[in-house]
């Protein structure tokens, strides 16, 4: 266990129907004047006219800009700031999935900081103030609210880039579970599971200490009791309040530690295949938590998660995922070397309790593609 030195959690406003506490949140920062980064769904789900509404009637100007798209890359961030700076806002919102809430923290990068996103990858680059940002998630999944990281595809080629400062971290969350219920099906399936894959993840990389471990076993705790009624498409609103908290908590957790194999390994289908990344990952996750059951004490860590499960952590793993009704992506067997080659490369990779080597990573792969 590695000396813990904690990164604080945003403030969380967590129960249904506490975005009306929005504007009492804003106030808060002293914001006159709130540009809300969203999406065109987020919009049509009516959420951005609610939460402009609250605003309004309390007297504080809102923007929209709704222009964030999956996968945000440098450019779409450019595109935000570019308009953030046209409209001189006081207070950043990033308010939607995972992608509106990195192209908001993105943004705050670029306004008061020179350059592209790519010179600021890695951790506390950015030399000059941001803005207050505030996050409202309307998936339950990245944890990107409780995260001082904006993930940032290259133009291009699309590699993802973690890009982080303490200073992007959301100052203020507001986990409202009536949000999520306007999710598509297939976004609250790939979110979930791409949320216990961060739980999973966290609870075992390299980096996990005492109190990113606290913050993985209660994040996976609450996505068991919740994911399988999620994929089902029958969570009510207590059940999908639960897997917006474990998202957040493990959020929580990767804030204060890191990911793995998985991660490493699902980015490059992601950038070469266009997998979405909660499927990308769901690819991956089985045969690493296989790799990594190899090391007996991640073996014990998996043997205390799933105390509380009807079965040993990999067999409700695979029957968990079978709820989803994936159909396997065709992806041919000779992508294999261009896949390892630039999962290699990956970050997250370094951080997996078993060293990830070519031969190892191949392996996985060959796992998963076959
Ligand atoms: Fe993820």
């Amino acid at each position: 266990m590695h000396p813990t030195d904690a990164r604080p959690s945003p403030r969380i406003l967590f129960g249904a129907g506490r975005l009306a506490e929005l504007p009492d949140c804003l106030a808060t920062l002293g914001s006159k004047h709130a540009l809300i980064v969203t999406d065109f769904g987020i919009v049509a789900a009516g959420h951005v006219a609610r939460a402009t509404a609250f605003l309004t009637a309390a007297g504080i100007r809102a923007t929209v800009f709704e222009g964030s798209h999956i996968n945000p890359t440098e450019s779409d961030i450019e595109a935000c700031s570019d308009f953030a700076k046209s409209v001189h806002p006081d207070v950043l919102i990033g308010f939607g999935g995972g992608s509106s809430m990195d192209t908001a923290k993105g943004c705050n990068f670029l306004l008061h900081n020179p350059g592209r996103m790519a010179d600021y990858m890695g951790y506390g680059l950015a030399k000059n103030a941001m803005l207050p940002f505030l996050a409202i998630p309307t998936t339950a999944g990245t944890g990107s609210e409780c995260q001082s990281y904006a993930i940032v595809s290259r133009d291009g080629t699309h590699e993802k880039m973690a890009c982080g400062d303490p200073k992007a971290l959301a100052l203020i969350a507001i986990l409202d579970p009536e949000l999520t219920a306007s999710q598509p099906q297939s976004v609250a399936t790939l979110t979930a599971l791409d949320a216990l894959s961060h739980a999973l993840e966290s609870a075992v990389c390299t980096k996990r200490n005492a109190i990113s471990s606290s913050f993985s076993t209660e994040a996976f705790h609450l996505i068991a009791s919740a994911i399988q009624d999620v994929l089902a498409g029958t969570a009510d609103l207590e059940t999908r309040g639960r897997m917006l908290h474990g998202a957040a908590l493990a959020g929580c957790a990767i804030e204060n530690s890191m990911l793995g194999a998985a991660h490493a390994t699902a980015n490059p289908l992601t950038a070469r295949f266009n997998i979405p990344h909660g499927l990308a990952v769901t690819m991956m996750l089985p045969h690493v938590v296989r790799l990594n059951h190899s090391a007996p004490e991640i073996a014990a860590i998996y043997r205390n998660l799933a105390r509380d499960l009807d079965a040993p952590l990999i067999d409700w793993l695979e029957k968990t995922i079978c709820l989803a009704h994936f159909s396997k992506p065709e992806i041919p067997l000779t992508a294999i070397p261009e896949l390892a080659e630039a999962a290699s490369h990956q970050w997250t990779g370094r951080f997996n309790p078993v060293p990830l080597d070519h031969t190892t990573i191949t392996t996985l792969y060959q796992a998963a593609l076959s």
